[in-house]
């Protein structure tokens, strides 16, 4: 049927993404690599959860998306264009409504000095989303009450300080949505706010992907919200895309080391965290990184391989796929890993703070 292949069309596609950064001034500076060959599409309708540790890569991800910064390498398409190619201001403009992104800090994203009102008026005068001072009223309360914020005129005049944490992300969230996208960049939009209301705003966004048909890359390090909101699960080492799955999948049977000792690394009622995961634990080295896998050093099942070659992808089932030697050419074949490891393995114990 159309609406199926509609919906398995990819919206916003990654091809081979890669950034570097300058770090270090004076005679030698160094060359950071943030970011290196990562592919990866989100579908209309799709939550798809990028999920790593500090420093991974995540939001420079997100900042070459909405073209923030340009890459060192690679593509991205939307809509099936290469919107790289797409220079003139108007191309960019008409990108930049169709793609938003939402931040961690919803204080530091809001300016003092203007009312909520006047931070949705902005993107919906720039966009040509409302003509006149009835017309932009209008929208904004409509804004305001799609993002549950009541009564809409009382909130409109408010300043930023006046609004809870919570509120003030919806405001962001409304404001996202000012001109239309059909994709929203969520990086961390909830890690900020009081555990009590994560879930309303989660909620929130999962209905805007109903009503608005809206599709979120959702950047966090909490592994369980992603699983509470994400179709997909998709897992980052040191700029590398390591895992990709459904994301129950994924949280039942993780296949990348790394997966499993993010799953184990949440709190568990019972104060226990597998020792020897815990014990391995050092950042990845950026600048001149080593041959090999970057996850190595850190690997409890390290082979001699993974320090000489980056492992390939490969495709576990239909719709799962991993970047390691354990599943590559050397292992018997990556179906059979997988079970084993679910059987045996690290992974077979699922913590019990993940169901939550
Ligand atoms: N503008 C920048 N200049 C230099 N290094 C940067 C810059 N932005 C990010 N980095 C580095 O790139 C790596 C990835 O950063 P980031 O994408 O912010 O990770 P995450 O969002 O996963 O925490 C980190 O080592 C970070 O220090
Ligand atoms: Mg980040």
């Amino acid at each position: 049927m159309t609406t199926i292949n509609l919906e398995s069309q990819a919206i916003l596609e990654a091809k081979g993404l890669g950034k570097y950064f300058q770090v270090g001034g004076g005679f030698r500076p160094k060359r950071l690599r943030a970011l290196h060959e990562v592919s990866f599409a989100l579908g209309q309708r799709q939550v798809v959860a990028l999920v790593g540790e500090s420093g991974s890569g995540k939001s420079t991800i997100a900042r070459l998306l909405v073209r923030l910064m340009e890459p060192s390498s690679g593509k991205i398409f939307f809509r099936g264009r290469d919107i790289l190619q797409e220079e003139p201001r108007t191309a960019s403009l008409a990108y930049r409504a169709q793609v938003q992104m939402i931040f961690q800090d919803p204080f530091g994203s809001l300016n003092p000095v203007h009312t909520i009102g006047n931070h949705l008026e902005r993107p919906l005068l720039l966009h040509g989303k409302a003509k006149g001072d009835a017309e932009l009223r209008d929208r904004v309360h409509e804004l305001l009450e799609t993002v549950e914020l009541k009564p809409a005129a009382e909130i409109a005049s408010r300043y930023p300080h006046q609004l809870s944490g919570g509120q003030r992300q919806r405001v962001a969230i409304a404001r996202a949505l000012a001109p239309g996208p059909s994709v929203i960049l969520a990086d961390e939009p909830i890690s900020m706010l009081d555990v009590s209301i994560r879930v309303g705003v989660l909620n929130l966004m999962e209905r805007l992907k109903e009503e608005r048909g809206i599709s979120y890359l959702y950047i966090t390090h909490d592994i369980a919200s992603a699983r509470y909101f994400a179709d997909r699960t998709m897992v980052m080492y040191a700029g590398h895309i390591v895992e990709g799955a459904p994301s129950e999948e994924l949280m039942h049977r993780p296949a990348h080391p790394y997966t499993q000792l993010l799953l184990s690394a949440v709190p568990d009622p019972n104060g226990s965290m597998k020792s020897e995961l815990r014990a391995k634990s050092g950042a990845p080295k950026l600048i001149d990184p080593p041959p090999g896998c970057p996850f190595a050093d850190r690997c409890p099942s390290v082979m001699k391989v993974c320090r000489q070659e980056m492992p390939g992808t490969t495709q576990l089932e239909q719709n799962r796929w991993v970047r390691c030697h354990l599943f590559g050419q050397g292992a018997e074949s990556g179906t059979v890993g997988l079970q084993g490891m679910s059987a045996a393995g690290p992974g077979s114990v699922l913590p019990v703070g993940v169901a939550s």
